[in-house]
């Protein structure tokens, strides 16, 4: 007889106010909010914010211009429908319910935080390194800093009865199943330890002050500070809990490192490295003999930004920038430097953070076949007239 009985899986059905077109009818068809093209940039499911876009916001990401990433295509869910069901043989007894109205009266917690997308920057791979990857082409936006506000995980994983010997919890999304190439891989979930689940993971109902817009998970989502992206499951359904590892394709096919560099089985991905993004577009125009201000962000899973360096000169020369907010664990830091270029010609921007934790953005990205983790210096190119 197994320790813990295979409990009962949950019907994960909701009633929906109506589908959206699907995902492939046109680019950024399945996303809900406008995307104009001065703000984003659409790969498919998915869009990116430009890097200007960023420029005139404060250190928080407008949910009009936070990226998107859909496995599939936005569903319109019903906060007055939606339920949580909390599940499996990790609990002490039967699957327990949760309804809208009873998270939002559980104590609520705010914190600032980026998501990023595991894949951001992968295009690099290709365009600065020559290596051959799949997935989407993201350049640096698909990143932002948000308020979200919600319940603590750890409350309601405690108020469902958590056993003292559960390892793994396991979010799962009411968005469509992911279908690729014809292979049903089911409603998109991923694993955590019960460890990170009991630390810092919200159940996120706000983003900037405003109920979640559909696009990030309403009425409710995972928020996982410092991880990668996938780790913070929208639309949230269901949480299996287990008193055993579990695994899902986002963690054993998907959002996993492989390649010559990496373990035989692949490694497996769950802090976010350190990056840097300037605020201007790629091919930006700047007068010479002008002094220009040039802005920027870095960010880390592993720490706050504690320096950033840059260049104007293709990397010949270096100096700090100024960093214009203090480091923050999981945030990230907004700097800026002043140029006044006096040759026209092609010149590249670059920039280099560090973290607090000592890590340093390196030349070259470790690469792996998914092109995750493009955590080297990116040359934004820009010309002087
Ligand atoms: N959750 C569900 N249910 N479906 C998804 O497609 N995408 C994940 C994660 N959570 C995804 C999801 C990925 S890969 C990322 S990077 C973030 O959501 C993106 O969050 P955002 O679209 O709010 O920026």
């Amino acid at each position: 007889m197994p320790a813990h009985p295979r409990p009962h899986r949950p019907d994960d059905s909701v009633r929906r106010r109506g589908r959206l077109r699907p995902a492939m009818a046109a680019e950024g068809g399945g996303i809900h909010k406008p995307l104009p093209p001065d703000l984003f940039h659409i790969h498919g499911t998915n869009a990116e914010t430009v890097p200007a876009a960023l420029r005139r916001t404060g250190y928080h990401t407008p949910n009009d211009r936070f990226f998107v990433r859909n496995h599939t295509t936005t569903p319109r869910l019903d906060a007055a429908d939606w339920r949580l069901t909390v599940w499996g043989d990790g609990l002490r007894g039967a699957p327990v319910e949760f309804g809208y109205a009873q998270l939002r009266a559980l104590p609520a917690v705010t914190r600032a935080t980026c998501l990023e997308c595991a894949g951001n920057g992968r295009s690099y791979f290709t365009s600065q390194q020559g290596d051959d990857v799949t997935g989407t082409p993201w350049t640096l936006g698909a990143v932002g800093a948000a308020r979200w506000r919600g319940a603590r995980l750890a409350d309601v994983l405690r108020l469902a009865g958590i056993r003292s010997d559960a390892v793994d919890v396991m979010p799962r999304g009411l968005d469509d199943p992911y279908v690729d190439d014809g292979v049903d891989y089911g409603r998109v979930r991923r694993p955590m330890p019960v460890a990170k689940a009991l630390d810092d993971v919200i159940l996120a109902y706000e983003m900037n002050g405003e109920p979640l817009p559909y696009d990030h998970g309403y009425p409710v989502r995972i928020v996982a500070p410092s991880w990668v992206g996938v780790a913070s499951i929208k639309w949230v359904g269901d949480i299996e809990v287990s008193a055993a590892p579990l695994s899902s394709p986002w963690t054993t096919e998907f959002y996993r490192l492989f390649g010559p560099d990496h373990p035989p089985g692949g490694a497996p991905m769950t802090v976010l490295p350190v990056r840097s993004t300037w605020e201007i577009d790629a091919g930006t125009a700047l007068p010479a003999g002008v002094t220009h201000r040039l802005t920027g962000r870095s960010w880390s899973g592993g720490g706050g930004v504690a320096r950033v360096d840059v260049s104007t000169d293709g990397g010949a020369h270096w100096h700090a920038a100024r960093l214009r907010d203090e480091p923050s664990e999981d945030g990230w830091v907004r700097w800026e430097t002043d140029w006044r270029p006096y040759e026209p010609g092609p010149a590249e921007l670059l920039a280099r953070a560090t973290d607090t934790a000592g890590r340093t953005q390196p030349d070259r990205a470790v690469p792996n076949t998914q092109g995750y983790f493009f955590d080297a210096v990116v040359r934004c190119p820009v010309t002087v007239v």
